[in-house]
């Protein structure tokens, strides 16, 4: 089985976890958008859902489905998420996010949200962080003094060319593996002009990871 169509078998098990009437987040990526396609097939007039988008993206593909949508700040409690993840420690639930730039609100509806799912192909899976990008969302009006934070800790950081859909800049630092990948989120959380990070501590309640094999794995947190 390639790496789409285990991102897709991981999506669609993780869909069978939603129930009718529920407010689902709605994940962003490759892999997340298989979760999309598994909702918007199963509409009926008997099964209705409402969705949280984590992305303009995400929010134009179930739009074609005619899900309806509710944006983050208008809900307060979420049922379940689903959602991908770039790197993730399976016997934590621990990750990083962001590869695709959507880490701040992917984080804010996480927060909200009772299950959160995280669906992956086997490449994603790690048992040590050092030497992967942890994403930043950073306020613009603070750009230079990040960079020389960087810059004077010898980190490598670089800017993104394109800022989030929440209009902020993105950064990406080099994680070099010296302490724990939640001692550095608690480092660059200090830093001025930092607003979030990609790494999702504690937020993660079942991890589903589709196989080379075929077989579909679901781990509980
Ligand atoms: C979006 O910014 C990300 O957090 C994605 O959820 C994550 O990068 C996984 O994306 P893929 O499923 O495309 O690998």
């Amino acid at each position: 089985m390639n790496q789409d169509e285990q991102k897709k078998i991981a999506g669609y098990k993780a869909a069978e976890f939603v129930e009718n009437g529920m407010i689902v987040g709605l994940g962003t990526g490759s892999t997340a958008k298989h979760a999309v396609d598994a909702l918007g097939e199963r509409l009926t007039e008997n099964f209705n859902i409402t969705g949280v988008p984590t992305s303009d993206r995400t929010a134009d593909q179930a739009n074609g489905y005619g899900i309806q949508l509710l944006d983050e700040p208008n809900v307060e409690n979420i049922d379940v998420t689903i959602d991908g993840a770039d790197q993730i420690d399976p016997k934590t639930g621990l990750c990083i996010k962001g590869g695709g730039g959507a880490h701040y609100l992917e984080k804010k509806v996480a927060k909200k949200t009772a299950k959160q799912i995280i669906i992956a192909d086997d490449s994603k899976l790690v048992d040590n962080f050092g030497g992967y990008d942890v994403p930043l969302e950073i306020d613009e009006s603070k750009r230079a003094g990040v960079r020389l934070y960087f810059e004077d800790a010898s980190m490598q950081f670089e800017y993104r060319e394109e800022k989030s859909d929440s209009g902020n800049l993105i950064g990406d630092v080099v994680f070099d593996g010296s302490k724990t990948l939640e001692e550095f989120e608690a480092e660059l959380m200090q830093i001025d002009g930092v607003i979030d990070t990609g790494v999702f501590n504690g937020l993660v309640d079942m991890l589903i990871v589709g196989k080379e094999d075929g077989s579909v794995e679901v781990i509980s947190y």
